[in-house]
């Protein structure tokens, strides 16, 4: 099938399922995708917006036993549950395969119940030479199970296009403090140390300037680490499950274009509050095939 090509826009968010969206782009025109799929967690992500208010009568307890009452001022959602992940996966994985410059990098952000098959479905798409790097964002939020060491950490999996062609530069990268400064001088100490694979970094913080309140939003932090190090100024970047926009947000503040797909519309409600100055459109989706019905593709309504 033949796709018409569009150009690039300086920042562009689309509205639509991504499999249907991606044949309209054409090869090697972006240097990083960044991409966040839904985990597979066989839940609905939700996130509610709460309002709290002081009320002797309420039902929560807060600081010195006063009591609140909260209100519950909107939610978003969308489905989060698969038969068969890997077969949801797998196109859109070889179109962001065909997406990327021979520079470019792909970074699929998954969590521990789906990255080891995920591991194995991108040697085959890149080639085992293209790994480049499994990173480990680990966070410390949320309930701790007794029964079970308590997982509190996601998984990047980075993928570069050609191995001898990859652009990387550290040096463009935020650098972290030594964990015991006294004993590597102090012009070092200053300088901090380059960042490993294993990224320490809390979530987005729920009273920030970074919160947009919908589910499972990325910390702005990590994705600036992948944006700094993989592409240069002016270079165009994919998220093809976008969410609240967050590649769309660091990429504007870096200086790279950027397009965001999702099919969710308050993901792109959000999105437009978040990035005022990006294009915006509404692209047509095709109805949902019986096979995409039964994987649960797409999003839920409120
Ligand atoms: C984990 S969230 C992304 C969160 C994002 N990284 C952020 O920082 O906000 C996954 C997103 O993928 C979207 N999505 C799921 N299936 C999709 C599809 N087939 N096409 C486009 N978007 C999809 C969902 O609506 C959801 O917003």
């Amino acid at each position: 099938m033949t796709h018409a090509k569009i150009p690039l826009a300086e920042g562009q968010i689309l509205l639509g399922e991504n499999l249907a969206l991606l044949p309209v782009f054409a090869d090697g025109c972006f240097q990083l995708i960044y991409i966040d799929p839904p985990f597979n967690t066989g839940r609905a992500q939700v996130r509610r917006t709460l309002r709290v208010v002081g009320d002797a009568a309420g039902e929560r307890t807060g600081f010195g036993g006063r009591r609140y009452r909260s209100r519950v001022l909107g939610s978003s959602a969308y489905g989060d549950s698969f038969d068969d992940y890997l077969a949801f996966l797998r196109p859109r994985l070889e179109h962001a395969r065909r997406l990327l410059r021979e520079e470019g990098t792909l970074y699929l952000h998954i969590d521990y119940r789906e990255a080891h098959y995920c591991k194995l479905l991108l040697d085959e798409i890149f080639g085992r030479d293209c790994f480049l790097n499994e990173i480990i964002w680990a966070y410390d939020y949320g309930g701790r199970s007794r029964r079970r060491w308590p997982a509190k950490h996601d998984t990047i999996l980075v993928y570069v296009k050609d191995r001898g062609a990859y652009h990387f530069d550290a040096s463009e990268v935020d650098r972290e403090p030594y964990m015991a400064p006294g004993l590597v001088g102090a012009e070092k100490a200053a300088r901090g140390k380059l960042p490993t694979d294993v990224w320490w970094h809390t979530i987005v913080p729920t009273s920030g300037r970074e919160k947009t309140g919908y589910p499972t939003q990325k910390p702005e932090g990590i994705v600036r680490r992948m944006v700094s190090a993989s592409t240069r100024p002016g270079d165009a970047c994919l998220d093809f499950f976008a969410g609240s926009g967050t590649l769309g947000a660091v990429a504007a503040q870096l200086g790279r274009r950027y397009v965001l797909i999702d099919s969710n519309p308050r993901a792109v409600e959000v999105m437009r509050a978040r990035l005022p100055g990006a294009e915006v459109k509404t692209c047509v989706e095709p109805a949902p095939r019986a096979s995409d019905r039964r994987r649960g593709a797409g999003h839920v309504s409120r």
